[in-house]
């Protein structure tokens, strides 16, 4: 079957639950509880949730390494649960880990291993690689042993490892984790880039301005069910932006957050020091106008600024997750 399929990817009520055996003593856990979204062509889309909110348990039902309990998953048309050798073929998937690669090898030797996994001609292998290399960078550091590259080298042979069968989706689980701000930077840069070239992309990450910056679309989930889908624009007007205030402070709040954060009114509440700056956003659970009364409790702080703000997406989640997990930022495994 050929021709245009608008979304690659439909997910329709997918459920998945781990069992545990008895002797374990663990309790079942009900990891994607009915997720339901679609991926149109060529879009970036991002999966957003707390920790074990189900994003990797959804992406590998999308990818053909785990059956879902309930609900189906049709891949550019195909049956994504029945058809897994097609499946596999059109697809690729690159995890946040460290695993898939030989570190004894080279970047072009890995390249050629996978190459091979995929049947591709003998012939057509070295300008494939080396076309690879080129859309990932790593063409200096292809005859280097994968061990001695750095980790953004070594996210980058990742994505080209994915690309070695010319997937027209590929699912990106947390891409730029632990990777350092330029090098994540990098990273996203080449993700614009395989969708402009068609590749339809889902991704997950835990970090909000990410997201923010790469997604056309977005479904945030949180205990195993979407509590938010749409556009960023679309996602910021389920938050009214009379709901945020932020306040500069030329001195640390430190003690006035801790208590604020407490008081049933507030729904979040964060500071972040900003060049030399204490930028503390706070979240109110409603529109009842704090402005003033904030205003008095900041102000033996120095107050530089105070006012409302437009909402962030990272205001968003917080509220759309109820401030859950929010506090590790996704690092903690
Ligand atoms: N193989 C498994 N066996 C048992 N439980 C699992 C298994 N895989 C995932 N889980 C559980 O299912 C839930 C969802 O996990 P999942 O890995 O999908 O979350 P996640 O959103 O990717 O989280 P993270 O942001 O930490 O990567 C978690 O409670 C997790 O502990
Ligand atoms: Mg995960």
């Amino acid at each position: 079957m050929s021709g245009e399929h608008e979304y690659p990817v439909v997910a329709e009520g997918l459920r998945k639950t781990f069992r545990h055996t008895r002797r374990s003593g663990l309790p079942d856990k009900l990891a994607v509880d009915g997720v339901s979204f679609n991926v149109r062509k060529g879009e970036i889309f991002g999966l957003l949730g707390p920790n074990g909110a189900g994003k990797t348990t959804t992406i590998k039902m999308l990818s053909t390494l785990l059956i879902p309990d309930e609900g189906s998953v049709r891949i550019l048309g195909m049956d994504g649960i029945k058809d897994v050798k097609n499946v596999r073929q059109r697809i690729n998937l690159v995890s946040g880990g460290e695993r898939g690669l030989y570190y004894r090898l080279t970047g072009r030797q890995n390249l050629r291993f996978f190459a091979n996994l995929y049947d591709i001609a003998k012939v057509g292998q070295e300008a494939l690689i080396d076309k690879l290399l080129d859309i990932v960078g790593l063409t200096e550091a292809a005859d280097i042993k994968v061990e001695d590259y750095s980790r953004g080298m070594k996210q980058r042979m990742h994505i080209a490892r994915a690309l070695v069968n010319d997937p027209e989706i590929l699912y990106l689980d947390e891409p730029t984790i632990g990777l350092d701000p330029e090098i994540a930077r990098d990273v996203r840069s080449l993700i614009r880039k395989l969708a402009g070239s068609g590749k339809t992309i889902l991704l997950t990450t835990h970090y909000m301005f990410e997201a923010e910056e790469l997604c056309d679309r977005i479904m945030i989930i949180s205990k195993g069910r979407s509590v938010g889908y749409g556009t960023v624009a679309e996602l910021k007007k389920m938050v009214p932006d009379t709901n945020i205030i932020e306040v500069v402070t030329n001195d640390d709040p430190h003690d006035t957050v801790a208590k604020l954060s407490s008081e049933h009114f507030i729904q979040h509440v964060n500071t972040e020091r900003i060049a030399g700056r204490h930028c503390t956003r706070i979240q109110l659970k409603d529109r009842t106008d704090l402005l003033s009364y904030l205003d008095t409790v900041f102000s033996k702080y120095g107050i530089r600024k105070i006012g409302y703000d437009e909402p962030t997406l990272e205001d968003i989640y917080i509220s759309l997750v109820g401030g859950e997990g929010q506090e590790d930022g996704g690092h903690h495994r």
